[in-house]
């Protein structure tokens, strides 16, 4: 079975799906025929299929209740918490995909790393990784580690059914970035400066994040993820130059741990407008983009077959209901002139946002 269309470019063949277990729901399931999975391989569905980067989290009242008292990265590795908060969008607010619940720095807990996700700031190294002789101690990972991970995905798609669940991971630069800082920065001198400063050690870095975002990304597809996004939220701070020399090698390494399986990969930076291109060749099937660049725009820039993912301005939700619906209408009107669109914000759901213009989004867009 193949679910694109022969002009393009043929995701989910059957030598593809042959690889993933006979249960996996693009399989079992039948997550192939759901509205963002064709939209992702390339088709137009009858609706627009439309999920939230940060829909499981801070703006659900139900979310903020299940996590009481558990740590951030605890809650991650608990498969039966995950898979719950995973699901809870998709039940409020009728997503067309869940988002699995998990990190981007959940590898780096997993191999045993010092690291925690401290709120308000997000992930935080007990130190920083910037000397080869550090970055060369980090440890290989096992996959049976990645099993509270699978663990987790299985127990999230038997209760999606067919609504397919999307696997995540942090792409080289933006984990390594945490690393070799030692935690959130604002301009990300460090990495950018470790990579003309000690070429060596940047390199060992970033192709040890690539090998494990890679084995993250492989365990969620074999456990059931329908999909994934590779997330690379600090590329923007990037020239397109230091982009091509230093960084998307390794991002394409990450892609290609799940490539043989055929799932659709989305690749997301924020502030990359001008790395498009250079994003899309690294590889992935679904441009990410962020609110910054109209979405008519950015298929000019990647050209009519690449199907675009976005990109509702987060700064909107909470701009009254008509200013929201009206930069919608736009935002699905701009989406056209690429040969598929699945609809999503510019970047994730703010933690302040009422659920209820969430839920209200969704259903206009599956109306439009
Ligand atoms: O709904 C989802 O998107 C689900 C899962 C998800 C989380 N983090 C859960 C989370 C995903 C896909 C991520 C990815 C992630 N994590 C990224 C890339 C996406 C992006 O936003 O650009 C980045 C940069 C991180 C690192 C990170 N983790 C930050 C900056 C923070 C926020 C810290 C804070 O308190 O401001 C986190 C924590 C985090 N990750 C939360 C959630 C739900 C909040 C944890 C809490 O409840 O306190």
């Amino acid at each position: 079975m193949t679910i694109s269309t022969p002009q393009r470019r043929a995701l989910l063949t059957d030598a593809q799906l042959s690889r993933l277990a006979p249960s996996h729901p693009l399989r079992a399931a039948g997550t192939a025929h759901s509205p963002m999975i064709r939209a992702m391989a390339g088709d137009r569905p009858e609706h627009p299929p439309v999920w939230f980067m940060r829909q499981a989290g801070r703006s659900l009242p139900e979310y903020r209740a299940a996590r009481e008292g558990t740590n951030m990265l605890e809650a991650c590795l608990d498969p039966e918490l995950a898979a719950e908060i995973t699901v809870q969008p998709v039940r409020r607010h009728g997503v067309d995909a869940a988002i699995f619940f998990s990190d981007i720095v959940v590898p780096l807990k997993i191999a045993g790393v010092d690291v925690d996700i401290v709120p308000g700031r997000g992930p935080v190294m007990g130190s920083p990784y910037r000397e080869l002789r550090d970055i060369e101690s980090l440890p290989e990972i096992p996959d049976e580690a990645f099993d509270p991970i699978r663990e987790a995905v299985g127990r999230a798609v038997d209760q999606l059914g067919s609504t397919p669940l999307i696997g995540f991971a942090g792409a080289p630069f933006t984990v390594a970035a945490y690393m070799a800082e030692g935690g959130s920065s604002r301009d990300h001198l460090g990495p950018r400066t470790m990579m003309h400063r000690d070429p060596e050690a940047w390199n060992a870095l970033a192709s040890w994040v690539a090998r494990v975002s890679g084995q993250f990304l492989a365990a969620q597809v074999e456990a059931g993820a329908s999909a994934v996004q590779l997330f690379d939220s600090w590329a923007g701070s990037l020239s397109e130059r230091d982009y091509r020399a230093h960084v998307m090698h390794h991002s394409a390494l990450a892609l290609e741990a799940v490539e043989a399986y055929g799932v659709p990969r989305v690749h997301f930076g924020t502030g990359s407008s001008e790395l498009l291109v250079a994003m899309k060749e690294a590889g992935g099937d679904v441009v990410g983009i962020d609110y910054r660049l109209d979405l008519d725009e950015a298929t000019r820039r990647l050209g009519p077959e690449t199907p675009v993912q976005g990109n509702i301005d987060p700064a909107m939700l909470d701009a009254g209901w008509e200013v929201l619906q009206k930069h919608t209408v736009d935002v699905l009107s701009k989406g056209r002139d690429a040969a598929a669109h699945i609809v999503n914000l510019g970047h994730g759901v703010p933690p302040s946002t009422d659920p209820t213009v969430l839920t209200r989004l969704v259903e206009f867009i599956h109306e439009s």
